[in-house]
């Protein structure tokens, strides 16, 4: 039995061999594919693959019809925006995601943005500070928890919007419910964005939304680049020249926006918010153990395709 981990972005080196470990303790094949070139490259190494761990490597149709003895695909992360869902489950192959695993490391990386934002990109202009803000949170899952615990201990005040929760479950998370979008942006100095990239999702967040936000406000996504509107963002970072976005990973127009709003525009070179040695070890031994407890004893918890 083979389980390939092929990581366009490796996970750290640690993680790997603590993968390895548990693969080859459960008496399975461990192979491992990292910064491949292009497509034919995954295509060749998942060929006689069982089973696959992946972060946000394209688990595309072509790639589930180059698979022919595969079972089961492990993304090692929360957003599965990635994996053809469909032709796995016409395949029969089950989809898995690890949720919460790499939650702590977003959630920290989106505390770093407001502050960086806040200071200008740590230039000598005079910045503000986060303390006695107000937080708007899109999205109360296990990374919009994890925001609004940490920024309420830095003093920040806390809102949250989440159409899967009640106002209850809210409140027990620490923030005060807030029912339409249109308030959330409106009444919150920093938005921080934690929704999936779905088809109803998908260039949401735009001229809209961003315009409503009070004077020097700044959106932080951390979610996908996806959801945002880039023609309605760069529109609204136009006419307002007070408003700030800061995103982990850049916009499609990216050089644009930076070259026309300077310091307002931040986005990381590569997609890092899951790019920590611990979040690397929680979701890549998540998947691992994952994939041994399926084959083993049949398990199932998790399984994005049921
Ligand atoms: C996730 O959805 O878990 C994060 O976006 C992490 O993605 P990565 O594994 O590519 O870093």
């Amino acid at each position: 039995m083979k389980i390939l981990v092929a990581t366009q972005k490796p996970f750290a080196p640690k993680a790997v061999a603590m993968i390895k470990d548990i693969i080859e303790q459960a008496g399975y094949t461990f192979a491992l594919l990292e910064k491949y070139a292009d497509v034919e490259e995954f295509k060749a190494a998942v060929a006689d693959a069982d089973a696959l761990i992946v972060r946000s490597d394209k688990v595309t149709r072509e790639v589930v019809e180059a698979a022919a003895q595969l079972k089961i695909v492990v993304r090692a992360g929360a957003g599965y925006d990635n994996l053809d869902l469909e032709a796995l489950s016409e395949r029969g192959v089950v989809a898995m995601n690890t949720p919460g695993q790499n939650s702590n490391a977003v959630a920290e990386l989106a505390i770093a943005m407001m502050i960086y934002m806040s200071r200008a990109q740590f230039t000598p202009a005079t910045g503000s500070e986060i303390s006695g803000k107000t937080l708007g949170i899109q999205a109360f899952g296990n990374v919009g928890r994890l925001v609004g615990q940490k920024a309420a201990a830095l003093g920040m005040k806390i809102k949250a919007i989440d159409p899967f929760l009640s106002d209850e479950q809210i409140v027990a998370g620490g923030a005060e419910p807030v029912h339409s979008l249109e308030e959330l942006y409106a009444d919150s100095d920093f938005v921080s964005i934690h929704i999936p990239a779905t088809p109803q999702t998908v260039g949401s967040i735009g001229y809209d939304l961003i315009s409503k936000m009070p004077k020097g406000a700044t959106v932080i996504n951390t979610a996908r680049a996806e959801v945002i509107d880039e023609a309605g963002l760069a529109q609204v970072l136009a006419e307002r020249t007070d408003i700030k976005y800061a995103a982990d990973v850049a916009p499609g127009n990216i050089s644009q926006l930076q070259e026309e709003f300077g310091v307002r525009v931040f986005a990381t070179p590569k997609k890092m918010g899951a790019q920590t040695a611990e979040a690397n070890i929680n979701a890549g031994l998540a998947a691992a153990r994952q994939i041994v407890s399926f084959f083993k004893e049949g398990n199932t918890r998790f399984q994005l395709n049921k």
